[in-house]
């Protein structure tokens, strides 16, 4: 039997107990007892745990939240957090809320596209070996391929293959291969491996290094949301800078993105808020954030200038906000396979397929930014998100 399509609307769910969120959830995904229960133990036991890390003594739990009101592409998503931050997820959840006003976020995601980075030292001719490696392009990318005959069984496997010259007599060679719904890391290594020394003869060269790319800049996700002024509404409280409405909260929020785009000190704090919404969604889901960080910067920083991920301008009567950032993620392998937590957390989300969660996943980092900079804009951080926090909690003095 397939699971109920939920309802990301729950407007009094904070106000309900720790029991009854959890029947909920139960309700809305259709879990038994029994896989609710897994949560108990935060998805992995601590024998589990010793026959994934090196010197296991225990498991470290984090608090699991579920993020609300969350419409992407039209359908309704729970989404669960790992995250101790207090007011991240009411924040996002809030501002979820308000996109939703203007029909919810627009997400789209590139193929699963991975680099295996093959560095070649020494090279006699750079021009010449460049040469000799283009042309032997099929033949190399067919030995790719060989290395990975199961993902080449399932329509994945090499794509393209790029040659990039970098000082001091070396190249390095990049295979792009898709890894359909794996993160790749360990496909794109093995390839590495697998054609270097070819590439060596080639460009009669010395081997470096043979390793994936973090810098996932073919494998993006885009996302869009236009939030009506109406939506933005009227800010509480006596703050300093009051927004009377939605159309001048927008223009701040809208100031404050610019902010971020001229300021590299700036830039990093409010990426920073964009990963307080995806960093929680990865570390559910079982995927590698180290992975997903190293590449966010990388990217913000690739035309040699540090940038913010997500912008937002005054557009008509809306806010519109978009985001664009790689996403390196896998929903089959890896941590999957020894952690029901995170088979859960994928299963609260609907199971979706990488492209999809990645499109999830950028969707919740957009949210947070525009959480973030309403309050900065509006009330201030403290009074804003805290306030939102106290609320969710039930602790408002
Ligand atoms: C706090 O964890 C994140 C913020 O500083 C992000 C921002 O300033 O945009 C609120």
């Amino acid at each position: 039997m397939s699971d109920p399509q939920p309802n990301s609307r729950l407007p009094s769910f904070y106000r309900l107990s720790l029991d009854e969120r959890q029947a909920e959830l139960a309700r809305q995904v259709g879990l038994s007892a029994d896989e609710l229960a897994l949560f108990a133990s935060g998805g992995m036991t601590a024998t589990e745990a010793s026959g994934v890390v090196e010197n296991a003594v225990a498991v470290y739990a984090l608090p699991l939240g579920l993020g609300l009101n969350f419409l992407i592409n039209g359908v309704d998503r729970l989404i669960p957090m790992a995250v101790e931050e207090p007011s991240v997820i009411a924040a996002a959840s809030n501002a979820a809320r308000m996109v939703r006003a203007g029909g919810g976020f627009t997400a789209e995601a590139d193929a699963s596209l991975m680099a295996s980075q093959i560095e070649l030292r020494e090279v006699a001719d750079v021009e010449r070996a460049t040469t000799a490696v283009l042309a032997a392009r099929s033949e190399v990318m067919a030995l790719a391929d060989r290395a990975l005959p199961r993902l080449c069984q399932r329509g994945g496997g090499c794509r393209d293959l790029q040659v990039r010259a970098l000082p001091d007599h070396r190249l390095v060679v990049h295979l792009y291969i898709d890894c359909l719904e794996a993160m790749g890391a360990n496909m794109v290594n093995t390839v590495a491996e697998a054609v270097a020394e070819r590439l060596v003869e080639l460009a009669s060269a010395r081997v470096g290094l043979r390793i994936l790319s973090n810098l996932c800049d073919r494998r993006l996700v885009r996302v869009a949301c236009a939030v009506p002024f109406a939506a933005l509404g009227k800010q509480k409280g006596d703050s300093s800078k009051p927004a009377d409405d939605g159309g001048t909260l927008a223009r701040e929020i809208e100031a404050a993105s610019r902010f971020a785009e001229d300021d590299i000190y700036r830039a990093a704090t409010h990426n920073k808020g964009i990963m307080n919404g995806v960093d929680p969604v990865v570390i559910a889901t079982g995927n590698d954030w180290r992975g997903v960080e190293a590449g966010a910067h990388a990217f913000a920083a690739r035309d040699g200038r540090y940038r913010p991920l997500a912008t937002w301008r005054v557009e008509a009567d809306a806010l519109v906000g978009r985001l664009a950032m790689p996403m390196a993620l896998g929903t089959v392998g890896g941590t999957l396979q020894v952690h029901a937590g995170a088979r859960l957390a994928l299963r609260i989300l609907g199971n979706p397929g990488a492209r999809e969660l990645a499109q999830i996943i950028g969707s919740v980092g957009l949210a947070q930014n525009l959480a973030a900079l309403k309050a900065l804009a509006g009330e201030g951080i403290q009074r804003g998100h805290m306030a939102l926090h106290r609320r969710a909690t039930g602790t408002a003095d």
